[in-house]
């Protein structure tokens, strides 16, 4: 029974302490770690078990940065697409603050988000099989796996999609890592040691998202505040 509760503790920690780690310091990320960060993603669940993912690690400083130009480049036109179509105006509008706001969408649209992941010491390269229907799907349930050992490690991490969203950038990843044609460059996990870590961001909370047989009824009451 205890061993149970304390199991559970475990897992809740870990998956409640997760946080998007984009700060690192210099210190490397040990053998021993990164094969249990690997044998997690390795043991994730898959359709029909087709595992299709492969992973590349990434440690040479040239590579890295030019995978991080890469992905700034995709962040920055993703968000000034977000801009320009007005979505993120929509999301920022509780911001009040207009400079606040301003700080932000320059940020935002920069090309320099997502650049952080060649200051990573490691970038785990998900890669998988095209052939393989349920690739998105496989590919996140290992990414998860994943994020949640190098938690449990006291490392940290970020899943970055931006230099993947665009067939452009990933033909360009291809093209760096010599990733071989019906295989598709998915995500990149930037892994290192926290030099910071941050505020949880905020989440929607369960009765808003939970509904009791049929849409639209609450399955729970909102919480009082504190609890
Ligand atoms: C599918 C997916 C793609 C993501 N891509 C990026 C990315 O390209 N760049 C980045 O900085 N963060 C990326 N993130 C991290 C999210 O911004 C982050 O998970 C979210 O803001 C919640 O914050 P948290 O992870 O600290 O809880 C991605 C997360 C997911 C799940």
């Amino acid at each position: 029974m205890s061993e149970q509760y304390d199991l559970v503790q475990a897992v809740r920690k870990v998956v409640e302490d997760r946080r998007s780690i984009r700060q690192y310091t210099e210190e490397p990320v040990s053998e021993e770690a990164l094969e249990m960060i690997l044998e997690a993603g390795r043991l994730a669940p898959s359709g029909e078990n087709a595992q299709p993912w492969r992973f590349i690690v990434v440690k040479d400083p040239e590579t890295r940065k030019k995978m991080g130009a890469i992905a700034g480049g995709g962040s920055g036109r993703r968000f000034t697409a977000e801009f320009v179509t007005q979505k993120m105006q929509e999301r920022f509008a509780s911001l009040e603050d207009e400079a606040k706001r301003k700080a932000a969408f320059e940020k935002l649209t920069s090309g320099q988000v997502s650049a952080f992941l060649a200051e990573a010491p490691v970038n785990i390269v998900v890669c998988g099989r095209k052939d393989v229907w349920d690739l998105p799907y496989d590919t996140s349930a290992a990414i998860e796996n994943m994020l949640l050992m190098v938690t449990a490690l006291g490392l940290g991490a970020c899943w970055v999609i931006a230099p993947c969203i665009d067939i452009r950038d990933e033909e360009r990843l291809k093209d760096l890592l010599g990733v071989p044609e019906g295989l598709k460059v998915v995500s990149i996990i930037a892994v290192g040691h926290p030099a910071r870590y941050p505020r949880p961001r905020p989440r929607i909370p369960l009765h808003e998202l939970v509904y009791r047989e049929k849409w639209g009824v609450p399955y729970y009451e909102p919480k009082e505040e504190g609890k």
